[in-house]
């Protein structure tokens, strides 16, 4: 299906004070900037609000505590979850693999059963599944790719057993920007009794999620990739799920009795938040989430896929570049230029001011299979427009006279 695309440029540069006229910043999925409206909540939050949440009995805590727990229910929302008591604030995406690998894979999988992962995960969401793995006597499988760079469902299918307790995959691909069939991955998964993680972390800043219509078992997303601060992130899983996830981290907050016999934990979320939280990070990502529901992921999403096309073109015009990823990849573009490494592409791009990402973008696995050490890379935000590419198509060709 042809979905018609919005192209009307966005013109949301004057929202962002840390880009400078006529820099080109095309690494949001490293890390987005922030608008306006996120560095007035994070200052608001420390100047005139500010006090702890959950334990302060005057009003200003009081206070701060609903703001905090306001949040949570915007978050609950943005994913179209069933509830906000299913969202758990974390440090980032990392941080909530993590949790679900140590609070629920390593109770929940015995020796013997199998996870499995895809070809181009993050290291995020390789090395807490291996770590896991290791602890209780699990393997670790991994889907291919097909040849467009696309995670393989039809292999997928073929390798799924009932010993395959969880499936962890990206939602997009941080290096490809290829975007899963997350509703038919989770269909397989359960199809044999598998849980399913989603790595949301170049989803949410570029696709509407709806964890309900994903029916995914897990959702884990960063805030600064969101346009939100850094520090801050969310785990959502199902109700039951968390019920059955054990603490990973002990300590304030997160108990419902404590004695020297015995502690008691409280119920998900405060459960898996010990300790006193980033108060002032939630209050970030809740003006996040408010900044990019007012543009319209959809319309966030048609932007991006313009930029992609544009670019995608643009460098396919020139010669000696090799594209990776998928036609239709969600807001990025890996490229190599045949004969420079990436880091070279990097920084004379960075003479044109034009900031790229170049290296293996913590995907190392995905690099072997490419058949290559690193890659260049292009990621578009929602302050990217036209001129952005053609700077970056300016800086090639003088990556390539310079090296002939
Ligand atoms: C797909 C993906 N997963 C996980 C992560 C890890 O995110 P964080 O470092 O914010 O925890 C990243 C960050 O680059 C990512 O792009």
């Amino acid at each position: 299906m042809t979905v018609a695309l919005d192209t009307r440029p966005l013109d949301l540069l004057a929202d962002f004070p840390a880009i400078p006229d006529g820099w080109a910043y095309l690494d949001t999925a490293a890390t987005a900037q922030k608008p306006q409206s996120v560095i007035d909540a994070i200052t608001r939050g420390y100047d005139t609000t500010y006090a702890t949440v959950h334990r302060g009995v005057y009003q200003r805590s009081a206070d701060m505590t609903l703001a905090y727990e306001a949040a949570r229910r915007r978050v609950a929302t943005f994913l179209k979850a069933p509830s906000p008591d299913e969202v758990v604030f974390v440090r980032g995406a990392t941080e909530g693999i993590n949790l679900i690998a140590q609070g629920w894979a390593a109770h929940h999988l015995k020796s013997g059963d199998r996870i499995l992962l895809s070809a181009l995960e993050h290291h995020s969401n390789i090395v807490p599944w291996q770590m896991v793995a290791e602890r209780i006597g699990a393997h670790v499988d991994v889907v291919p790719l097909t040849n467009d760079h696309r995670i393989d469902l039809d292999a997928m299918e073929a390798m799924l057993t009932p010993q395959h307790k969880l499936v962890a995959l990206a939602h997009v691909s941080n290096v490809l920007g290829s975007a899963l069939d997350a509703r038919r991955a989770a269909d397989l998964a359960h199809g044999v009794g598998a849980k399913l993680l989603l790595d949301g972390c170049q989803a949410v800043p570029r696709i509407a999620v709806d964890v309900q219509a994903l029916d995914c078992d897990f959702y884990v997303f960063s805030g600064h990739k969101l346009y939100g601060p850094t520090g801050i992130g969310v785990l959502w899983g199902r109700g039951e799920l968390l019920e059955a996830t054990m603490p990973v981290q002990g300590g304030g907050a997160m108990i419902d009795r404590v004695t020297f016999e015995k502690t008691t934990y409280a119920p998900p979320p405060a459960r898996f938040e010990a300790g006193t939280p980033h108060i002032v990070g939630v209050l970030g990502l809740h003006a996040a989430i408010d900044y990019v529901d007012t543009i319209g992921l959809d319309r966030i999403h048609a932007h991006e896929t313009a930029l992609v096309a544009k670019t995608r073109d643009a460098l396919s015009s020139l010669n000696s570049i090799r594209l990776f990823g998928p036609e239709d990849a969600a807001g990025i573009v890996s490229f190599a230029v045949e004969g420079v490494h990436p880091h070279d592409v990097g920084t004379i791009l960075d003479e044109e001011r034009v900031a790229i990402r170049a290296g293996h973008h913590c995907a190392q696995p995905l690099m072997d299979l490419l058949g290559v050490s690193a890659t260049a890379r292009a990621s578009f935000g929602v302050y990217n427009d036209e001129n952005d590419i053609d700077r970056l198509v300016a800086g090639l060709e003088r990556v390539r006279k310079i090296f002939g």
